[in-house]
C-alpha cells in the first residue's frame, strides 16, 4: 500500500506471521531511468527481509523489463508484481488501473516482465475500470504468464466506496488455473475465514493491518485476541524506531522525520482518542516516547518472529501459497 507498506510496516507484519508482503508501488520509469533515493527506499529490504514482493507500475514494456532487472538485482524480491489497480490521478495514464482499459497492453507488460527475470511475475487488478471485466483480464494475464493474480473486488470508478464484491473475486478464482488472492475489506479472522471459503488461494490484508500487525498472528494461529494497550503502545514506539533506523540507514540523510507515521500511529490506539491530537503532530521519537510513556510496560509479542521468518524464507510466493492452502483452514 502506497504510503504504508514500507520496510518498517512489512517487518512488523512479518514478525506477526504475514506469509509475504508487498512493497509500495514503484514507478518503473523512476527505477529504470534513474536511481533516486525515493525509489531505492521503496524497494530496499530491511536487514534479513524475506518473502517480499516488489510491485512496479508503468505502461512501457521495455521500461518495465529494465525496471524488473534492476529490482531483481538491487532489492532481492521474492517475486515482481504489476500494479493494475491504482485509481489515483497521479498514476493514471502511467499505469495502475488504467491498464484495465487496455488489457492487451497489460498482457504485453507481463510478457516483458517475465522475459526479464526468472522470478515469478504476478499482477494485482481491480474488477475493471468502471464495469466488471475481470474474467477476461485475468484469463489474459494468466495466459501471458502471470503466476498469481490478486483481485481487489471493486472497479476503479468505485475507488474505496461500497463493499468489495467477493462473488466476483470467487468467479475469477474459478476461471483461471493460477492461484488467485482476494483483497477487500478483511478486518478480522472470521471475515478472512469466510472469504477463504469462496475458493481463493489466499487473502490479502491492506487497511486492516495499519496499526494492527497482529491481524497476521490472528490468521496464523486462529487466536483473535487483541493485544493489551501496553503492547500496542510499545509496538507503536517500535514502529517509529524501525522507521528512524531504516530511513537514517546507508541511503538516508541522517535526519529522519516521523511525519509519514502521523497517519499510522493513532491506529495502534483507537481506544485512547485523547492521545490522537498529540500523535498526529509528532515530530521526534522523544515526543512519541513521552506521549506513550503512561502505557509502556509490556513485551512486544515478537516471540514467534523467527519461526515465521523461517517459514517465509522457505520458498517463493507460489510455494507459500501451496503451503497456505494446506496449512490454513
Ligand atoms: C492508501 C492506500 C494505498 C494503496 N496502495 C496500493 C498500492 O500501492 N498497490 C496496490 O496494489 N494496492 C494498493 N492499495 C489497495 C490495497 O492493496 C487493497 O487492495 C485495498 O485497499 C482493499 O483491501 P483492504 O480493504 O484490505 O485495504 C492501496 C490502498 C490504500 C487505501
Amino acid at each position: 500500500m502506497a504510503g504504508y507498506s514500507d520496510a518498517p510496516m512489512r517487518q512488523l507484519a512479518a514478525e506477526q506471521g504475514a506469509l509475504w508482503t508487498v512493497s509500495e508501488m514503484i514507478s518503473s520509469r523512476g527505477l529504470a531511468l534513474g536511481s533516486d533515493t525515493e525509489s531505492l527506499n521503496l524497494g530496499r529490504p530491511y536487514a534479513g527481509e524475506v518473502g517480499r514482493v516488489v510491485q512496479l507500475f508503468g505502461t512501457e514494456p521495455e521500461v518495465l523489463a529494465a525496471a524488473v532487472a534492476k529490482a531483481e538485482g538491487w532489492f532481492a524480491p521474492a517475486a515482481l508484481d504489476l500494479n493494475m489497480g491504482c485509481p489515483v490521478p497521479k498514476v493514471r495514464g502511467k499505469g495502475g488501473a488504467c491498464l484495465l482499459q487496455t488489457p492487451e497492453l497489460a498482457f504485453e507488460l507481463i510478457r516483458a516482465m517475465r522475459g526479464a527475470t526468472g522470478l515469478d511475475v504476478s499482477a494485482k487488478i481491480r474488477l475493471g475500470w468502471d464495469s466488471n471485466r475481470s474474467l477476461e483480464v485475468a484469463q489474459g494475464l494468466a495466459e501471458a504468464g502471470a503466476a498469481i493474480i490478486t483481485v481487489h473486488g471493486r472497479t476503479s470508478a468505485q475507488r474505496y466506496t461500497g463493499e468489495a464484491d467477493w462473488d466476483a473475486i470467487a468467479a475469477v478464482g474459478a476461471s483461471v488455473s493460477v492461484p488467485v488472492i482476494g483483497s477487500g475489506d478483511i478486518r478480522n479472522v472470521e471475515q478472512a475465514r469466510q472469504r477463504r471459503q469462496s475458493g481463493v488461494a489466499a487473502v490479502m490484508i491492506g487497511r486492516g493491518a495499519v496499526g494492527n500487525p497482529w491481524i497476521f498472528r490472528a490468521l496464523a494461529t486462529g487466536d483473535d485476541a487483541w493485544p493489551s494497550l501496553p503492547t500496542r503502545a510499545a509496538t507503536a514506539l517500535r514502529h517509529a524506531e524501525l522507521h528512524i533506523q531504516f530511513y537514517a540507514g546507508p541511503l538516508g540523510t541522517g535526519r529522519v522525520s516521523l511525519l509519514p507515521l502521523r497517519k499510522v500511529l493513532p491506529h495502534y490506539l483507537p481506544d485512547v482518542p485523547d492521545l490522537h491530537a498529540a500523535l498526529v503532530q509528532i515530530e521526534t521519537l522523544e515526543q512519541l516516547r513521552d506521549c506513550l510513556m503512561p502505557y509502556l510496560e509490556s513485551p512486544l509479542m515478537t516471540d514467534r518472529a523467527e519461526e515465521y521468518r523461517l517459514v517465509a524464507a522457505q520458498s517463493t510466493p507460489q510455494a507459500l501459497l501451496k503451503g497456505y492452502a494446506v496449512n490454513r483452514p
